[in-house]
């Protein structure tokens, strides 16, 4: 007889993790929820090409920001692509800057700020309140300190950031040097996204973190001490891990102080193949990643840790203002290579660094392409956004609802309908379904008048 999957995964687990709520997650995915079958929610153009070239994706929405509300808040999003190393399992939009690095950082923050520039000459976008600033990449901590406070100083001579605005950004540990975490913090950043991955020194040597696991803890120790949030970012299904290390590890965050989990399963693309074949990885079952993912999440559940976002936790100070701008309807400014922002129903994405560098001049901000929702995907969006969030209305989707909740994948209560930890996995699949039942009744809705 085989032996059960369930029981050989969790056999050293200590009793006192209460595994039965993972047991039965499991067992009510039945055969439609296939662990191994998960989708990614992933942006319009995936699904469909832009509508527009860059520069005329420019000219709509220079057209839209003149007519827009002054008093709509908006998010900027600035990427950063360049990090000391690229680590062999990274899925991000990041590379190493082999020569010339002083030139290069500073011609790309000259980009940068020339962008921020043009926008902030369109329409009330300069006078419009900013909630967020987030620094994501690659590392923005790679800057420097010199040249992060020149695209800081940047933001706040272009537009309206004001003392509730939430400066963040995304860090290693090795970027996060003392005198970054005090440049930081004189330019107005209380909250920090670090990617901690694993504190399990043998993982982290894997996967090519320079600095132990006693230094990202001294780092959220000091960060913490100055009163920022702080998140963390942990992968599962990497090289040596263990289940008690993944949560023990976040048993000792949570310890820490820490506010926010961004839990991650590996992906595999093709810039990380090569890596993951060398560990044996290409062709895993994803339930050991499942099981591993449960316990976390299930953890973190138990300290009181709520999901404000599909894949991540956070306590009562988390806010997470950069990941749920769409849930208060906000717009979002992304600057820098491959960012992709939203300005009302008008979505548009930037190129990779070199097309960036050379598109973003002579008036233009260096976009790829655009496009313009269409009816259907604007009147999905705020379900669709809700659903990635972990809390809906759950009236509006009553055909799926009674599928969803016998499968394990929501709750319901008086307050609608909420993600469970196993609906965070199938989270993508659930948008997909969603879609897929809406789009006949929305083409019914628009057909009969
Ligand atoms: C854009 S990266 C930037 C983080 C920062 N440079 C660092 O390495 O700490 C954000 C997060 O994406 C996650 N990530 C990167 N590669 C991944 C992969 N192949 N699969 C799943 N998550 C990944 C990591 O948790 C990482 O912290
Ligand atoms: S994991 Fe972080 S540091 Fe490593 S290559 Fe990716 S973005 Fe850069």
């Amino acid at each position: 007889m085989q032996p059960d999957p369930f029981d050989e995964f969790f056999r050293h687990a200590p009793p006192t993790w209460g595994l039965e709520p993972i047991r039965e997650a499991w067992c009510a995915l039945g055969p439609r929820y296939d662990v191994n079958q998960w989708r990614l929610p992933l942006p319009p153009w995936v699904h469909r090409s832009y509508d527009y070239g860059g520069a005329q994706a420019w000219d709509m929405l220079r057209h839209d920001l003149a007519l827009a509300n002054d008093r709509q808040p908006f998010c900027i999003y600035l990427h950063v692509p360049f990090c000391s190393r690229k680590c062999g399992f990274c899925d991000s939009y990041s590379f190493k800057l082999g020569a010339h690095i002083p030139e290069r950082i500073a011609g790309y923050v000259e980009r940068l700020c020339y962008e921020l520039q043009l926008w902030s000459a369109q329409g009330s976008l300069s006078r419009r309140p900013v909630s967020t600033v987030h620094l994501g990449g690659g590392t923005p901590t790679y800057l420097g300190e010199a040249a992060l406070a020149q695209v800081i100083a940047c933001c706040k001579a272009c537009f309206a950031t004001s003392p509730a605005t939430e400066w963040a950004l995304e860090s290693t540990v090795e970027a996060l040097t003392p005198g970054m975490i005090e440049t930081m913090h004189a330019l107005g950043f209380r909250r920090l996204h670090l990617g901690v991955q694993s504190l399990q020194d043998e993982v982290r040597t894997i996967i090519g973190r320079r600095r132990p696991a006693a230094e990202a803890l001294e780092r959220i120790a000091a960060t913490l001490a100055r009163g920022w949030i702080v998140s963390v970012d942990l992968v599962c299904g990497l090289p040596a891990q263990t289940l008690t290390g993944f949560v023990g590890d976040i048993e000792a965050l949570i310890a820490a102080g820490v506010n926010g989990f961004s839990l991650y399963e590996l992906l595999i693309y093709p810039q990380n193949r090569r890596w993951a074949e060398r560990w044996g990885l290409t062709r895993r079952d994803h339930l050991t990643n499942y099981f591993t993912f449960m316990a976390g999440a299930q953890t973190l559940s138990a300290h009181g840790y709520t999901k404000n976002l599909f894949n991540h936790w956070a306590d009562a100070r988390d806010e997470n203002i950069y990941f749920t701008f769409p849930t208060r309807q906000e717009d979002l400014l992304a600057v820098g290579t491959i960012a992709d922002g939203v300005f009302g129903d008008f979505h548009y994405r930037h190129p990779p660094y070199t097309p960036y560098l050379k598109a973003a001049c002579g008036g233009l901000p260096g976009l790829e392409g655009g496009l313009r929702r269409t009816a259907f995907e604007s009147w999905l969006q705020p379900l669709r956004t809700r659903v990635l969030s972990g809390h809906f209305d759950a009236r509006q989707v009553p055909a799926l609802l009674d599928e969803w909740q016998a499968h394990g994948l929501i709750t319901c209560d008086a307050g609608g309908a909420h993600l469970t930890n196993s609906g965070s996995w199938f989270a993508g699949n659930m948008v997909h379904e969603l879609t897929e039942l809406l789009r006949p009744v929305f083409a019914g809705q628009v057909y009969s008048g």
